[in-house]
């Protein structure tokens, strides 16, 4: 099976940012883009991205999941790097009409269609290292998908890392490449010394998450995790399944949670520990490891609640139940 996020449809919407504003959006091949090799996201990183779904219902339709809240975070994302300032309404509108040209294109459950929405400063110009391009370019990909995690249900392994950090502090909510990227060299480093599947970046013991995904701990009906602030991805997911655990009765216990208490908390029957994100969905932890020594989660294999939380969100999201928060746009 294709790794996620190889396959491209042949087209994408595209506007860029010139003289202050914004232009038309266009529908335009998918496989290059015009760039200057002095651009300015190309030296400088000016760049934020989203990551979405659409998905298709039993009777053929097409749903793209929480696109008001990935927008907003795209929006904030563009405004936090200094890039010129989106117009909501027209991601909205670009990310609808690509997603009608490819509305039969969308795979149907498990699968979906993935949505990225990128913004990259293009201003031809290397003498910009402390001042913000003035040109830009945004556009929406989109990429049949699967399982984000290879080997589906499989519990992952996770390296708990309490001297490094994903990214700047200041940056974690931020979603821009320069994150993804440098967490990488430990990323690499754990998955070859203990073949960690990903790590868990708790700096100083301050649990916070993972590389590509957020971090939650379920201990009977309370669920654990950080509450927002500036050093984490403030993921949509992770907010959906807090909602639906509340609507579930579960108690959402928001706040910080240190490796020790984290450890103490995984060694007791019935306890789980999941990641979250668009394209994680909701995958288990079956391993810690820390300190070159190995603890397992509960059971040390997915468990039921994470289940529930999966097929809950999996049901809103497939139309085979109500979408009470009207999370969903239709195409
Ligand atoms: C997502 O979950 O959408 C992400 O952005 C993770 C990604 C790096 C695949």
């Amino acid at each position: 099976m294709a790794a996620f996020g190889s396959i491209f449809m042949p087209r994408m919407a595209l506007a860029t940012f010139d003289n202050n504003q914004w232009g038309e959006s266009k529908i335009v091949p998918s496989d290059s883009i015009p760039m200057h090799p002095g651009a300015h996201v190309l030296h400088y990183s000016s760049t934020c991205f989203e990551g979405l779904k659409a998905f298709r219902h039993a009777d053929g339709s097409v749903h793209v999941f929480r696109m008001d809240q990935n927008i907003k975070r795209f929006s904030q994302s563009s405004r936090l790097l200094a890039l010129p300032d989106v117009n909501e309404e027209q991601v909205a509108q670009m990310i609808k009409d690509i997603v009608a040209e490819f509305a039969s294109d969308v795979p149907a459950p498990p699968g979906s269609m993935y949505i990225r929405p990128t913004h990259i400063g293009t201003e031809a110009i290397i003498g910009k290292a402390a001042a913000p391009s003035l040109t830009s370019m945004m556009y929406v990909l989109l990429s049949p998908v699967g399982d984000y995690f290879s080997g589906g249900a499989h519990a992952l392994r996770i390296l708990l890392d309490e001297n490094g950090q994903r990214c700047a502090p200041h940056m974690g909510m931020i979603k821009s490449g320069g994150n993804y990227a440098s967490a990488l060299g430990p990323i690499m480093k754990a998955k070859e010394d203990v073949q960690a599947d990903q790590i868990l970046f708790c700096p100083n013991g301050d649990v916070q998450e993972t590389g590509a995904a957020n971090f939650l701990l379920i201990d009977g009906d309370e669920i654990i995790t950080k509450a927002l602030d500036s050093s984490f991805l403030h993921g949509v997911t992770r907010s959906s399944i807090l909602t639906i655990a509340k609507d579930l009765g579960m108690t959402v216990s928001e706040r910080d949670l240190t490796v020790s208490e984290l450890l103490e908390r995984a060694a007791k029957p019935g306890v789980e520990a999941v990641l979250s994100g668009t394209a994680a969905v909701l995958t288990s932890v079956g391993t810690f490891i820390h300190n070159d020594k190995e603890f397992k989660v509960g059971s040390g294999e997915p468990g039921p609640i994470a289940e529930k939380l999966r097929k809950t969100l999996n049901d809103i999201q497939w139309g085979n139940a109500q979408d009470t928060h009207n999370w969903l746009t239709k195409i």
